[in-house]
């Protein structure tokens, strides 16, 4: 039984952690407030702990980034280099930058040729970073139902067994997996985040919709 390290507490944080609970892991979220969880953690029946970031990359044997991009750095810093070594860090985490959407489009602070995957690999090299659920709305993050088919998580990274761990948690949430190979491909993955919120921000609809590659 693999024990799960969530590096965040917003949104994305805890509906992974409470993907990952209701799946029997243990899990213990990591945040620089635990005091914002107490409300979470009391609703949750499962074995689920709250501590700092150092805490809960420890604890994990599998990792998840779910913080805002442009502290995704700093927080792994703050989760101690030791305790991310030879670990898949599953990265959620997208480079938007702190300016209002235009027409629904969100900025980035990545230009087209680089993106946040990259710098964290390169940043923390011993670590195994895998872009997953990063172009996905959190409340469909855990089994969407889209009658009966299975969006597209789109994966990259450059360690083979951490993206094959990603894609079993993949699979467990109810996703098909696209692998489109190494930590350059995270330039693509990552803008597919604005595709998917400019429809949210359009429509209005943060619920309905969610990728699928289709293939003959
Ligand atoms: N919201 C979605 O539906 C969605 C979907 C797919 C991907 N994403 C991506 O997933 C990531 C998490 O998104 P989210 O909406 O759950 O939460 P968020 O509001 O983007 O991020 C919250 C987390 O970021 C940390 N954080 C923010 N500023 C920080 C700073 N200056 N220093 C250290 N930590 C800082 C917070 O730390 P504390 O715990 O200490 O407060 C918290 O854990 C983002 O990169 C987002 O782009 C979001």
């Amino acid at each position: 039984m693999k024990k799960i390290g969530i590096l965040g507490s917003g949104v994305v944080a805890t509906t992974l952690a409470g993907g990952f609970i209701k799946n029997g892991y243990a899990v213990c979220v990591g945040t620089g407030h635990p005091e914002k969880l107490d409300g979470w953690k009391a609703l949750q029946s499962g074995n689920v702990s709250v501590g700092s970031f150092a805490d809960a990359a420890a604890f994990g044997d599998l990792l998840v980034l779910a913080v805002k991009g442009d502290a995704a750095i700093a927080v792994l810093e703050s989760a101690g280099k030791n305790n991310l070594e030879g670990k898949t860090i599953i990265d959620t985490s997208n480079p938007i930058e702190a300016a209002p959407p235009v027409n629904g489009v969100l900025k980035f602070f990545t230009n087209i040729n680089s993106s946040l995957m990259e710098a964290l690999q390169e940043a923390f090299p011993a670590a195994n970073f895998v872009k997953a659920f990063n172009s996905i709305g959190a409340p469909l993050m855990i089994n969407p139902d889209f009658n009966g088919v299975k969006p597209t998580m789109f994966i990259c990274g450059n360690n083979e067994a951490a993206k094959i761990e990603a894609t079993t948690v993949n699979t467990l949430f109810g996703f098909d997996t696209e692998d489109m190979g190494q930590a350059e491909a995270a330039r693509a993955i990552e803008p597919l985040c604005m595709l998917w919120c400019i429809t949210g921000f359009t429509t209005n609809n943060w619920t309905g919709h969610a990728f699928k590659l289709l293939k003959r």
